[in-house]
């Protein structure tokens, strides 16, 4: 017995995590190469062919059966269903040659049928942790719909509200970017891929698309390599070393060069420095529309051209399907270099075990029992809560419940733009609206009235809406977008609430009834046609599903913890607009004409980046450090106390930025490096500690090493990228501290 046991133990204690994974891997390499070596060319490459197949229908149209019966294609996008994907899935099972599985992707962006604050949103909780759960909801969800894949996290960094794409990513900063990409793909692909109700995940839009000029969208990007390193790239090596399956390149240029023919990034980068090991997928038609950018005569050299610099399956341009075959045949791509991309889409197959069981989570049980379940909806309710960013408060939130509430504006009784852009297989029918979730809270009906739509310049519901006001208490007023003003093709040129809404606002106000503005929306706005106007302003974004609860869960009382992962500007004319900026030689000085200003507007921020207001308050102590040292091998502690000096708990996010004021290049003002969210009762004060490491504080010199440089450094603590305390420290070394081999 004693012997049994002790065999049991060792066969327990499990080899290092390293052999594992090589061990696993060798075997999947293995199945790989004998399937390979039993494939014709055109079945080669029908893995990199994906075709879009929209809807459920059934049965599934015979153009594309054929195509799976002849092995001509390796994954279809934007079909879904439990039902209709195991039969299409039957048909490559049983009518193709090699019975080789097909991969479902689909565009799983903020939740499923569950449908979850939009990205943007979810940054604004500050909350990783939080946010991987909402990704493993929209895995399980997805995944019993017969999803394999998602394109999703969208981990693009952008500092132009105008740019509709916006509302899809995680705002403007690096490292909260970076954390929400890799909380998003552990979510998705759960602890391992092989788990039936894990989705491959595909950080996308490899890379800068955020960057895109006047924040019109697809259009062109020329920015440096040291920008693109230390701002747009981050977020996506966060992602990979994630262990992110796939990852998807972007629609535009950058300094010439189309994302979708870019070796430098899809090869020396992603896969050269980064070690990246799962397939590229190009965005839809982009590696046909090397064309249009005019890099490619022909879809054939635009297929040569995708292939070579490392996009492996080609989404909807036809462009592999057409001419790779040929291109192989006639010597212009190497049939091994071919060989390799098809390794990689066959290996992500066996990694999901779809070679063991091909329709996976995908069942009419689990899709009727999953979707919408009450814990997911729970979930979806919690992170529009926390995703919440109050901006302004004149004593007029939280409201009481004896007070007589009037309910005004387009977006009050409205369920399907509180969904927000890309909302899955989201459904109008799904979502709470805030008039419905104000009456139900309340047990009774509110005075309501819409005033106006979101975007036609009609005023004649004005006077109604005035007065329904007038017999109030206080009126709520929920105005912004709609949904499809923000996500892809959405870019605006104007950051004001669209239509007649600002001057339904002030007419509401001139009533003397204070006013509460909630704003629906995917993007920063500009908030000073009616910001004076607002006795209070909540940021509630697209807030998915179960937004009108979560929203009157605020206003009447849950403490808001959301904070801005993006600044908002004054106006259009200053952006871009975002708080790591460089010093110039001329920095801003009110008083002196020849610095770097306008000469018709401010500098600054109408909010800054990081900020939200709470229902308490939040006091902080100055910034203490462990040592004014700090070495290679070594690191220093920043210290500060925050206390709630109010009277009811509440959450603050205390950040913490660097500045290297002397460097062989410019650096920004402040960079974001580490943040935590504390929860303080009334009168509670705790103290936050920081460790910083030299690495922290690396940056790409002349040479684009990263280095950290010797000299002084400043540390600021503070509750938002404007309202800092600082402390100077040293970095001593004899000289640059290389972290790269490069
Ligand atoms: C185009 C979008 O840019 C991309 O984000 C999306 O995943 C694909 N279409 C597929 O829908």
């Amino acid at each position: 017995m004693r012997f049994l046991v002790l065999g049991a133990l060792l066969f327990a204690i499990p080899p290092p995590a390293g052999q594992v994974a090589d061990a696993h891997r060798d075997a999947v390499d293995r199945r790989v190469d004998s399937l390979l070596s039993l494939m014709t060319l055109e079945e080669k490459v029908g893995q990199l062919v994906q075709v879009a197949v929209e809807g459920e229908e059934s049965p599934l149209a015979e153009e594309y059966a054929r195509q799976v019966r002849l092995g001509e294609v390796g994954s279809f996008l934007n079909s879904i269903g439990a039902s209709r994907n195991r039969e299409i899935q039957t048909i490559a099972m049983t009518r193709s040659r090699l019975k080789i599985p097909l991969l479902f992707g689909y565009d799983v962006i903020h939740g499923f049928r569950t449908v979850f604050p939009i990205p943007l949103a979810q940054a604004s909780t500050w909350e990783p942790d939080l946010i991987e759960k909402a990704a493993r909801v929209a895995a399980i969800e997805a995944s019993s719909a017969g999803i394999h894949w998602t394109f999703a996290p969208m981990v693009d960094i952008a500092r132009d509200p105008r740019w509709g794409r916006i509302a899809e990513g995680s705002g403007e900063d690096p490292l909260l970017g970076s954390l929400m990409a890799a909380a998003r793909v552990r979510g998705f692909q759960g602890d391992t891929l092989a788990r039936r109700d894990a989705l491959l995940a595909c950080p996308k839009h490899y890379a800068a698309y955020g960057a895109a000029e006047g924040g019109r969208d697809y259009n062109t990007v020329d920015i440096s390599e040291r920008t693109l390193r230390e701002i747009y790239l981050p977020p996506f090596e966060a992602a990979v070393r994630a262990g992110a399956g796939t990852l998807m390149c972007s629609f535009n240029e950058i300094a010439g060069v189309p994302s979708s023919g870019n070796r430098h990034l899809l090869t020396d980068i992603l896969r050269g420095e980064w070690k990246f090991d799962g397939f590229v997928v190009s965005d839809w038609g982009s590696i046909g529309e090397m064309q249009q950018h005019g890099v490619a005569g022909t879809l054939a050299e635009a297929a040569a051209l995708g292939i070579t610099a490392g996009v492996d399956m080609d989404m909807e341009s036809g462009a592999y399907h057409a001419h790779l075959a040929d291109l192989v045949r006639a010597g212009k791509v190497p049939l091994p270099l071919l060989d390799e991309s098809v390794r990689r889409v066959l290996r992500a197959k066996f990694r999901l075990g779809l070679f063991d069981d091909p329709y996976r989570g995908g069942d009419p049980a689990r899709e009727k029992t999953l979707l919408l379940a009450p814990e997911h909806r729970n979930l979806a309710r919690e992170v529009a809560r926390h995703s919440m960013v109050l901006l302004k408060n004149s004593n007029v939130l939280p409201l009481r419940k004896e007070q007589n509430v009037a309910l005004i504006g387009p977006l009050a009784d409205n369920r399907s733009d509180l969904l927000g852009c890309w909302s899955g297989n989201g459904r109008e029918e799904d979502a709470v609206a805030v008039r419905e979730g104000i009456e139900r809270m309340l047990g009774h009906p509110v005075p309501y009235a819409r005033g106006c739509l979101v975007a036609p310049l009609d005023r004649r519901g004005f006077a109604e809406a005035v007065e329904v006001a007038r017999k109030a208490d206080v009126a709520v007023l929920v105005v912004g977008e709609t949904a499809l003003m923000s996500g892809e093709a959405a870019s605006r040129s104007t950051l004001g609430l669209p239509g007649v809404q600002e001057e339904l606002v002030r007419a509401v106000a001139a009533t003397g009834v204070p006013v509460v503005v909630v704003l629906i929306n995917g993007r920063p706005l500009a908030v000073g046609g009616f910001e004076e106007s607002a006795g209070a302003i909540l940021e509630a974004w697209a807030p998915g599903v179960e937004g009108g609860n979560a929203i009157v869960d605020i206003l009447y009382g849950a403490n808001p913890s959301g904070r801005l992962p993006v600044t908002f500007p004054r106006s259009v004319g200053q952006i871009p607009l975002y708080y790591n900026h460089k010093n110039t030689g001329r920095p801003f000085q009110a008083e002196e004409r020849f610095t770097s200003k306008y000469i018709d507007g401010e500098n600054s921020p109408q909010y800054p980046f990081g900020f939200g207001l709470s229902y308490t308050t939040f006091d902080y102590s100055s910034v203490s450090l462990s040592s004014p040292l700090l070495r290679e091998g070594g690191s220093l502690t920043v210290s500060v106390s925050v206390r709630n000096s109010g009277k009811v708990a509440g959450e603050e996010v205390v950040q913490l930025y660097i500045q290297d004021p002397v460097a062989s290049v410019t650096r920004p003002v402040a960079e974001l490096k580490a943040f935590r969210k504390v929860s303080l009762r009334p009168g509670e004060e705790q103290r936050v500690d920081f460790v910083l490491t030299p690495e922290m504080l690396a940056m790409f010199d002349l040479s684009m090493h990263r280095v950290v440089e010797p000299g002084a450094f400043i540390a600021s603590v503070g509750g938002n990228a404007r309202d800092l305390q600082s402390a100077a420290f040293q970095f001593e070394s004899a000289g640059p501290y290389r972290l790269d081999r490069r």
